[in-house]
């Protein structure tokens, strides 16, 4: 496997790791099967870091704003918790199975087929923009980032959630050596400096594509469109997580997820 080491990558270059040779299209989110994978698995109330943890964080963060833009927004839920707090919300998100099921559960949101590379939103016309565990999916990242920051209105907020870019890093994980005298228990991080993609097996016959990126590349990246950083979470998995997933008790100092409230300043 070939890897390339850089800061700052175009998307064309980048190396994708598929060890089982799944083919690309199975594992892109174009494939319904992934949409049904995550609505049955991580919505309608049954994951407890949405419930928990997510939902609750988006909803403090952003729940004072009037007009917000979820941008990938799948089914729905963080949508829908905003809406009920009182906020005017669209949810755009490029595919049909995840768009059509969102309609279907209703609550009150807009909801329209669109890419974060491409938001059919006027400039400055949104208060806030939420994106929740989608720019691992997103190719054109600068593309994406320069959209958020043309519809935001100066002074609006993005709240950027990603699966922690540095300690989740593919090939992460808590590694309990008892090879060693005394044996040793500690969290690996795989390779941080790559921007590369993984193809990563969420369950049986189920795949789907990650794009890992350093947090460097993000942050410089949103400053240099003038979404400025306000305030960082590093929350640790809650606690109906570790009771579905007794592993990671031992390794509750490791934050799964980050979240960055940034702010739209004048252009940089
Ligand atoms: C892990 S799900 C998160 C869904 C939702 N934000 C939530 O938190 O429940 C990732 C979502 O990103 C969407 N997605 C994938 N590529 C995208 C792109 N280029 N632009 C916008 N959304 C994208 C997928 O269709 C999927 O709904």
């Amino acid at each position: 496997m070939e890897t390339i080491l850089t800061e700052h990558m175009p998307s064309s270059e980048l190396v994708t790791d598929n060890p089982a040779g799944i083919a690309a299209e199975d594992a892109e989110w174009s494939n319904p099967a992934l949409s049904e994978w995550w609505q049955r698995e991580f919505t309608d109330g049954v994951d407890p870091e949405y419930t928990e943890q997510i939902l609750p964080l988006i909803v403090s963060e952003v729940g004072g704003s009037d007009r917000v833009l979820d941008v990938g927004t799948g089914e729905g839920q963080v949508a829908r918790a905003l809406t009920e707090v009182g906020c005017r919300v669209i949810g755009l998100d490029p595919f049909d199975a995840q768009v059509h099921e969102a309609r279907r559960r209703g609550g009150g949101v807009s909801y329209a087929l669109a890419e974060a590379a491409h938001l059919p939103v006027a400039d400055g016309s949104m208060d806030a923009v939420v994106a929740c565990l989608v720019f691992e999916h997103i190719d054109d990242v600068d593309g994406a980032i320069a959209e958020v920051a043309r519809v935001l209105r100066p002074g609006g907020r993005f709240l950027f959630l990603l699966n922690h870019p540095l300690l989740q890093t593919p090939g992460s994980g808590w590694i309990d050596d008892q090879l060693l005298d005394p044996p040793e228990q500690y969290w690996r991080i795989g390779p941080y400096l790559i921007e590369q993609a993984t193809v990563e097996q969420v369950q049986r016959d189920i795949f789907v594509r990650f794009i890992h990126r350093p947090l460097s590349r993000y942050l410089n990246a949103l400053a240099d469109h003038g979404l400025v950083l306000q305030h960082m979470h590093e929350p640790a998995p809650p606690s109906g997580f570790m009771a579905d997933a007794p592993e990671f008790v031992e390794a509750h100092t490791v934050p799964r997820l980050l979240a960055l409230r940034l702010e739209r300043v004048s252009r940089p």
